[in-house]
Order: C-alpha cells, then sequence, then structure tokens
C-alpha cells in the first residue's frame, strides 16, 4: 500500500504544479524536442549513407521461410477458434510445465508448443542452427498441444464466428487427465466446458455437429465405465451429450462405439519446417534402404499380467533368439526406449518392425517405424487400419503386414518368404506417408500436407457433405 502511495505522489503534482517545477518543465521540454530532432537527422543520414539495409534484412527473413502463407487452401473451411478460460488450455500446460521443471515426472515435457526438447541432428547434416532443428523429443501424448499451436497461425483461421464453416473447442483434456487425480468431481471441468458451449450462439445453430474437440490420449480414457478403475479427470467427456454430437479427433478411437471418432496419428520426432526438409528426410532413407541389414526389429518392453502380454513376450523372445532381429528392450530404468536417436538407428536397420497392442491397441511406435522407412507388423486391424483412415492407404497390405493368430510363433519365417520386391515397394509407400503422419513447425509456412492440414481437409468434407448427420 505504501508503495502505491508513494508512486501517486508525482502524477499529483505533475496535474496541479508548483511554479518551480513548470520551469523545470519547460527546459525538459525543449531538450526533448532537441534531441528528437537530431535523432531524425541521425535517421535521415543513415539510411542515405546504407540504403540496401532494409531490403537485405526482409530479403533474409523471407529466406527463412518466416512469412506466413497468405492464402487459405480451398479444400479448408475457415475455422473458428473458440476462446475458452485459460483453466481449459493455457493453465493446464503451465501446471504442466512447471511440474515438469521441477521434477520431470508425472508430466510429459509440452514445452516450445508441445514438441519439447529440441534434438542435435538426427539426420547427415549437423550443422543446423538449434533453433531451426526440425527434430524434437516430443511426448507420445502432446497431439493435442502441437494441434493447437499448428492451427493458431493457420491461413484458414477466422476470428469472425459468422465466417467460420468449422469450430474448433481448444480443451487440452488429455494434458487435464493426465495432471489431474481427482476421485471426486472427476467430470467438473469437462461438465463446465459442456454448459459454455450450450451458453454459445454458434454452437447452438447446429447442436454442435460443425464442432470439433482433439484429445491427445486414448477415447477410452473419456469414455468411463462403471467397473473402470479410477486414474484421472474428465472420464466422462466423450460420452456427454454436447461433445456426442461432435466430431473428436483422437490418437486412439474406439473400434466399436466411436461413431464420431477419428484417429490421428501420435506425435514423432520430426516436425518438418518445409517440404524440403520432408524430401530431404525422405531421400536420405531411400538411400538408406540397400543397407538393411536386419529383417525386423522389435522395441518394446515386456509387459506383465495378461494375454494380450503373453504375445508381447513371446515375440521379444523370437526377436532375441534370431540373428536376423534387432531388439531394443526397454525399461523404464535404462531409458533406452527416450532415445529418439536410438530408437530410429534401430528401425532404420530392419524391414520390418514389430507392433504388438500395448495397454491398448495402438501404439505411437507405428508413427516411430513409419519416419524410419521401416513396414510396421501387426497383430490387431485395430492397431492402425480402423484408426487412421483418414492417413493411410486403403489396402493394408500395401504398406504393412497383418500376422493372423497361428503365425505370431512364427514371425521370422512369415516375413522371410515375403518377395524382396513386394518389400522395397512397400517400404517406397511408407516412405511417401511420412508428410501426412507428421505434425509440421507451429512456426513454418507449410508447404506440405502435414497431419494437422489432412485432418482439417477432411473435417471440411464432413461438415460439406453432411449438413445435417454430422
Ligand atoms: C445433438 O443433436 C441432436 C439432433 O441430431 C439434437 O436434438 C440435440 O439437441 C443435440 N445436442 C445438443 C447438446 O445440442
Amino acid at each position: 500500500m505504501a508503495s502505491k502511495d508513494e508512486e501517486s505522489k508525482p502524477s499529483f503534482f505533475f496535474f496541479f504544479p508548483s511554479s518551480s517545477f513548470c520551469s523545470s518543465l519547460l527546459f525538459g521540454f525543449r531538450c526533448v524536442v532537441f534531441v528528437s530532432l537530431c535523432y531524425l537527422l541521425w535517421l535521415r543520414f543513415l539510411f542515405h549513407t546504407f540504403p540496401l539495409l532494409a531490403p537485405t534484412r526482409s530479403g533474409r527473413s523471407s529466406q527463412l521461410g518466416r512469412s506466413p502463407p497468405a492464402t487459405c487452401d480451398p479444400s479448408i473451411a475457415r475455422f473458428y477458434i473458440h476462446r475458452l478460460h485459460p483453466r481449459f488450455n493455457a493453465d493446464i500446460v503451465q501446471r504442466c510445465l512447471s511440474r515438469y521443471a521441477c521434477c520431470g515426472v508425472d508430466c510429459p515435457d509440452v514445452g516450445h508448443s508441445g514438441l519439447g526438447r529440441p534434438l542435435l541432428r538426427l539426420t547427415a547434416d549437423a550443422d543446423v542452427d538449434p533453433d531451426l532443428t526440425s527434430w524434437y523429443a516430443t511426448h507420445p501424448l502432446s497431439a493435442e498441444v502441437i494441434f493447437h499451436a499448428r492451427v493458431e497461425r493457420h491461413p484458414c483461421r477466422t476470428t469472425d464466428p459468422a465466417a467460420a464453416e468449422l469450430f474448433y473447442v481448444p480443451f487440452f483434456a488429455g494434458l487435464h487427465a493426465t495432471t489431474s487425480f481427482r476421485p471426486k468431481n472427476r467430470d467438473a471441468l469437462a461438465v463446465e466446458l459442456a454448459e459454455h458451449l450450450n451458453s454459445l450462439p454458434a454452437f447452438r445453430r447446429r447442436g454442435g455437429r460443425d464442432h470439433f474437440l482433439v484429445v491427445g490420449r486414448t477415447s477410452w480414457d473419456f469414455m468411463r465405465k462403471p467397473a473402470c478403475p479410477d486414474f484421472g479427470a474428465n472420464q466422462g467427456l466423450l460420452l456427454l451429450p454436447e461433445v456426442a454430437n461432435m466430431t473428436v479427433l483422437t490418437v486412439e478411437r474406439h473400434p466399436w462405439e466411436g461413431r464420431n471418432q477419428f484417429g490421428i496419428p501420435y506425435p514423432s520426432y520430426f516436425h518438418p519446417r518445409t517440404a524440403e526438409d520432408v524430401a530431404d528426410w525422405q531421400a536420405e532413407l531411400r538411400r538408406f534402404a540397400r543397407t538393411r541389414s536386419f529383417l525386423f526389429a522389435f522395441v518394446g518392453g515386456w509387459q506383465p499380467g495378461s494375454e494380450k502380454a503373453a504375445v508381447r513376450t513371446s515375440l521379444m523372445a523370437q526377436c532375441w533368439k534370431s540373428n536376423r532381429c534387432l531388439p531394443v528392450h526397454c525399461e523404464p530404468i535404462l531409458h533406452k526406449c527416450d532415445d529418439p536417436g536410438r530408437i530410429l538407428d534401430v528401425m532404420r536397420r530392419a524391414d520390418f518392425c514389430l507392433q504388438p497392442p500395448g495397454e491398448s491397441f495402438t501404439r505411437r511406435s507405428t508413427f516411430e517405424a513409419i519416419l524410419a522407412g521401416c513396414i510396421p507388423v501387426f497383430l490387431s486391424e485395430h492397431s492402425a487400419y480402423s484408426q487412421y483412415q483418414w492417413y493411410l492407404p486403403a489396402r493394408p497390405e500395401d504398406w504393412s503386414v497383418l500376422l493372423k493368430p497361428d503365425q505370431w510363433d512364427r514371425v521370422e519365417e512369415v516375413l522371410a518368404r515375403i518377395h524382396r520386391n513386394v518389400v522395397a515397394k512397400m517400404r517406397d509407400t511408407v516412405i511417401e506417408l511420412i508428410p501426412r503422419i507428421s505434425y509440421a513447425h507451429p512456426d513454418s509456412s507449410v508447404g506440405f500436407q502435414d497431419a494437422v492440414n489432412i485432418a482439417l481437409i477432411e473435417l471440411t468434407k464432413r461438415v460439406r457433405s453432411n449438413q445435417d448427420g454430422l
């Protein structure tokens, strides 16, 4: 209080000045005018002496690709980002960042707009400015944060709800669930969101059918069943009537009950800034194709308990036994699987990468494999085919292998029988998928269709083709 009083005194004197204060004020004023004139003359001198200064600067910044793209792709509808209270997004990120900074546990690193820590180069040329790298140690559950950063500066974004065909509700439900353990009032924030949406004319206009939500965790986490164990917050989010009318983008959709859910890729480590970044990486993988000396690779850990775990254990044992398989044993203490360079290096040295289900059907590892040009081998159609239809070729056999249960105990034999030419063709298809499954760097003026643009294109088709049934 005291300091506030002191601060207010000078302004009081300024408005009711004494005569001596006035004369010094006049002197000060003359001084300011004189100095300003000198400054202007000096600027004029500078401009005439170094006329190239300004053009050179702008030339360089456009070279770096910083100038925003001016036009909106006509296949993407104008969209509006709802302004929500920060407790639905920014506060959650902030809480997470401070917890990550403190202890590094319980919270993914969502710094750098969700991308995480920049990585030293994983590719051939090592001398890239770390501020301009396209590689980050991205956490698998940060899709919602990256998506938000990507669309904030998107050329199809409009700030006028009346001009929008599509509406994005930026609630970081996954991060909220990850960071809040709430046995009581678990759904409080989700219910509050639904009430808020219901109060908005833009939402009521079509009952929410032109609205979408992006969640970076599996949809199972938000469709609580009575028998489900408690793990976090807003477990009933996707069952709320308001959300049931919306389109939900999620890293894993519910294969049977996810009528309004669509799979988006787990984020991997590559966040290209330009189409050239993508082309360079693809070219490197094609060159590398000849040096793939292993038939298959398995990156994963033992999981105790269930029937699924028994299959994983069997695959792992087959990999360790075979001299044609390259294993990486993930154990939390060893941190081997926290090292993106190591994972990509292993996957780049094998033709096939085994993708058995983990705790749920899908794994981030599928997208790491694609990024490394390694052909994914699935045990379930729900690990990818029924999930990411927007992103993957229509024919699964063009880019992947699905092992039938009677093949699970002879993986090497099955994979070795696939003809070399077929393998090469599948790998080409996998490498072609890389831009689509990558989240472009949010700072980039994206010159290719990345995971976010593909989602926006498909959302647009949905909202335009099905005016009432969305
Ligand atoms: C969801 O859509 C139905 C019509 O399909 C509508 O009757 C209902 O009011 C909508 N729900 C909400 C919460 O707006």
